[in-house]
């Protein structure tokens, strides 16, 4: 009697826990990471070598850290970005979603970012949309999804 009515509690509560890990690890509801800012040359690329077609017309683009780079897999991938907070504490645009397509691989890219170690590097135009280019702060905090 007892057996048979704890049993589906627990099948219950184990659903509670699995659901979320399933949907952290294959959508993404805002993750908080870090972006740093990457500049000019950025071919060639860890994905597309030196096609000049990869990138998109908005210019938002980015070399995705080790954590996402998914051994290639995140080629192409696209991501909503904002930046929520800095060092400074004033270099946000947290008014400003932009959504970049991964074409590089944080360690392969053409030049040198202002930081390293971060979930990815941003072009130009993305990091200078989201936040003050000329920040003194190396990285910015993100909240990111698929
Ligand atoms: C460059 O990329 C575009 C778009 O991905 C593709 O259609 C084209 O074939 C590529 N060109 C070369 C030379 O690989
Ligand atoms: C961000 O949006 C809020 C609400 O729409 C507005 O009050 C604020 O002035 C905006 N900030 C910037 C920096 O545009
Ligand atoms: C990045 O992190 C790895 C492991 O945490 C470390 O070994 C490496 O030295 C770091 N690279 C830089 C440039 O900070
Ligand atoms: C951007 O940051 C620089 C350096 O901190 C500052 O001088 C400039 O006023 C900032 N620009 C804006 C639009 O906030």
């Amino acid at each position: 009697m007892y057996g048979s009515q704890s049993q589906p509690c627990l099948q219950g509560l184990s659903l509670i826990f699995l659901i979320p890990l399933f949907f952290n690890f294959h959508i993404s509801y805002g993750d908080v990471g870090t972006a740093a800012l990457y500049s000019p040359p950025y071919l060639p690329t860890a994905c597309y070598g030196s096609n000049t077609s990869q990138f998109p017309s908005s210019k938002f683009f980015a070399a995705a850290g080790h954590g996402i780079w998914d051994e290639g897999a995140a080629c192409g991938r696209q991501y909503f970005v904002r930046c929520i907070s800095d060092l400074t504490l004033d270099a946000c645009n947290q008014n400003h979603s932009i959504q970049i397509t991964i074409v590089d691989h944080m360690g392969q890219e053409a030049s040198v970012p202002s930081a390293y170690n971060t979930t990815m590097f941003l072009s130009a135009t993305a990091f200078g949309t989201i936040a003050n280019s000329s920040t003194t702060s190396p990285h910015i905090n993100i909240e990111f999804r698929q």
